[in-house]
């Protein structure tokens, strides 16, 4: 039976040309299939792994090097503080989407009635399912065109306690949908097509969830371009960018559309991530 210790060093080689975190990843996944904190693995390097636990491991080791992604292979992901079940039908939650369920729920407490929110392009249901469990108030309509996404988004409401309050539909963006909205939040796909193949999300994540078509704004724009109508009168919209499109969707903003900018956001890194608009006249 080998131990903790070197089912951690064995895995830590063997990662080490595929992540910039091989040690940290082999923690991760030893610590799902030993069902025991990561804190627990650092203080234990002597204990023994039983073979069960060694050849489950073993296993998913070996997913791990044939390049799946960790998260895929966990089954799970967090995100502002919850755990959600991933596919690999979604996206992977990100980090820097936090920031949009940051600044949503500022901008959703000074709405005192119960707030409307629309979700557009929900994948797993992080960014919906985190507002509506933030702001018990929230009433939140969560859309995506996939409906592998949209079983994952509709287990995670459920998971979280918020599935009366977060109602899931299958949309292109908003087409079906009418009603006026306090907040609109999207991070939809903005990859170029034709960078997609050299990238290594390309590889792993679903393509629906990436391809934004030949600039990677082509649904950012299709979105805009009718958002308004969506919108009540003091509504916000946050959409989550590539930092480098982040001159040509306000260009294309101002142009034409009835929205204005209130503000660019910057993530954790410094990177223009966040655009915040305004329904006509509110722009900062
Ligand atoms: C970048 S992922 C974001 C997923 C999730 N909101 C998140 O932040 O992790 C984009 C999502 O938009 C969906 N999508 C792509 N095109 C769409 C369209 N035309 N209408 C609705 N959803 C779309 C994809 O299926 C995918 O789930």
């Amino acid at each position: 039976m080998s131990t903790v210790g070197e089912e951690l060093d064995w895995a830590r080689e063997k990662f080490q040309p595929l992540s910039d975190t091989p040690y940290l990843d082999a923690q991760v996944l030893l610590s799902h299939v030993m069902e025991v904190p990561r804190s627990w693995l650092l203080a234990h390097p002597e204990a023994r792994v039983l073979p069960e636990f060694e050849t489950a491991f073993r296993r998913d080791a070996a997913r791990y090097r044939r390049g799946e992604a960790l998260p895929y292979i966990l089954g799970w992901w967090e995100f502002y503080g919850r755990r959600f079940r991933v596919t690999p039908e979604v996206l992977i939650p990100r980090p820097e989407t936090e920031l949009l369920v940051e600044i949503g729920l500022e901008r959703l407490w000074s709405i005192s009635q119960s707030p409307q929110v629309l979700d557009v392009g929900t994948g797993s249901g992080c960014i919906a399912i985190s507002l509506a469990a933030e702001r018990s108030e929230a009433c939140v309509v969560a859309v995506d065109i996939s409906l592998g996404a949209l079983r994952v988004a509709q287990e995670n409401a459920r998971w979280h306690g918020v599935s009366d309050r977060v109602h899931i539909l299958q949309a292109d963006l908003t087409a079906p949908l009418s009603g006026r909205f306090d907040l609109l939040c999207a991070n939809l796909p903005y990859i170029p097509s034709g960078r997609l193949h050299d990238l290594k999300v390309g590889r792993r994540e679903p393509h629906l969830a990436l391809d934004g078509g030949p600039k990677g704004v082509g649904a950012i724009r299709r979105l805009l371009a009718t958002a308004r109508l969506l919108m009540k009168s003091k509504g916000r919209i946050l959409l989550e960018i590539s930092p480098e499109q982040h001159q040509g969707v306000l260009a294309y903003v101002d142009r034409e559309t009835p929205l204005s900018l209130v503000k660019v956001h910057q993530d954790l890194a410094g990177h223009d991530r966040l655009i915040e608009l305004g329904v006509g006249g509110q722009g900062a």
